[in-house]
């Protein structure tokens, strides 16, 4: 064209803005689910939103079935049912969508944006929120599969071992249900059963996604706890318990065991370390703190990002969890990061 000084001055400029603004877009979600974290990444890249990218990725695993706690066919209830707990959070607007105990749907976190785009609620739960699905278009399908329904006659055999109850007759801890109330008996104090404190029985997907104008979304999706009590809705669908983004300030997510984790609005509060001028890490890390001063080794973990792309995470050293892996993509990162346990 007769310019030829030109080309590479545009390449040189170039070269220096996309290294000046980094680290935006940015993807970032609780565990190694590479596929979750690619899918919301191409979202982005296809022209998608925040939202957009936050929902199809934890719908990637929910597809996925990652780890089996994430989707249908896993984590059955006492009834050998798999419901699924959902959010997503618009960090513009401070928008919430939620589904809690959903019912034979398999696209939690889609049926969780409808309740934010579609209603006035933040959250909707059990059968009513299947038929609030239904309305809305979802299919309605059984959740069940032979993973779950083994797993379930596995935990019938094995007299109900392990569950949730506590204060009860017969005792739970050698009997199946029904129980009653015991009364006064609340110093006989019972943990949560520990062979559901592992790696792979808590594993929900959280992500965080920052597009390049600065919108912040965050979302988590995820099937419970194996042989909870029907009815119990966890941390993941709880505005900031589960997630939380405002965008003049940044996101979390969270994961692990969600009936403890949710007393402390984890994802809250790190949100409100990084307003007050805290570094991701450091803000995650924080948070975590705040819960082992009640539960020292409970087991969990939390990813925090701010508003320009800084991003870390933080774990609670518990059984089965020494280190928490998650993933990071942006300009300069697609990768599976790692973190040691405090
Ligand atoms: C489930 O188990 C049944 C009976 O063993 C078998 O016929 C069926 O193919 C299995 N389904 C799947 C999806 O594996
Ligand atoms: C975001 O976090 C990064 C990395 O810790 C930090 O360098 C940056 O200053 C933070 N940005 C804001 C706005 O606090």
């Amino acid at each position: 064209m007769g310019f030829p000084g030109s080309v590479p001055l545009i390449l040189l400029l170039s070269a220096c803005c996309v290294l000046a603004a980094a680290q935006l877009p940015l993807v970032i979600n609780t565990w190694p689910y590479h596929d979750a974290v690619q899918r919301a990444w191409d979202t982005l890249q296809s022209g998608g939103s925040a939202l957009d990218a936050v929902e199809k990725g934890c719908s990637q695993c929910e597809v996925d079935q990652c780890r089996g706690t994430v989707g249908y066919g896993g984590n059955p209830d006492e009834h050998g049912e798999t419901t699924l707990d959902a959010m997503i959070m618009n960090g513009n607007t401070i928008e919430v969508g939620g589904v809690g105990q959903i019912r034979r749907i398999k696209s939690a976190i889609s049926v969780a944006r409808a309740v934010m785009e579609h209603s006035s609620h933040s959250l909707l739960v059990g059968e009513s929120a299947s038929i609030f699905a239904q309305n809305m278009g979802f299919l309605s399908e059984d959740l069940t599969t032979n993973k779950s329904l083994s797993m379930h006659a596995e935990w019938l055999s094995k007299k109900c071992q392990p569950n949730f109850w506590k204060n009860v007759f017969p005792d739970a801890a050698t009997s199946c249900g029904p129980y009653q109330p015991v009364k006064g008996i609340r110093s006989k104090k019972r943990g949560m059963p520990a062979e559901l404190i592992n790696v792979h029985s808590h594993d929900t997907i959280g992500m965080i996604v920052i597009d390049e104008s600065g919108s912040i979304a965050a979302g988590t999706s995820t099937n419970g706890l194996t042989h909870k009590i029907p009815g119990r809705v966890g941390d993941s669908p709880i505005a900031g318990a589960g997630a939380y983004a405002d965008s003049t300030v940044g996101a979390a997510a969270a994961t692990g065991v969600g009936d403890i984790m949710m007393r402390f609005l984890p994802s809250y509060q790190a949100v409100e370390y990084m307003r007050m001028g805290t570094e991701p890490a450091t803000a995650c890390q924080k948070a975590i703190t705040r819960i082992q001063m009640y539960y020292p080794q409970f087991f969990g973990a939390l990813i925090c990002a701010n508003r320009t792309g800084g991003y870390g995470a933080a774990c609670s050293k518990s059984p089965g969890l020494d280190q928490f892996h998650f993933m990071v993509y942006n300009p300069l990162t697609a990768l599976e990061q790692v973190v040691n346990c405090i």
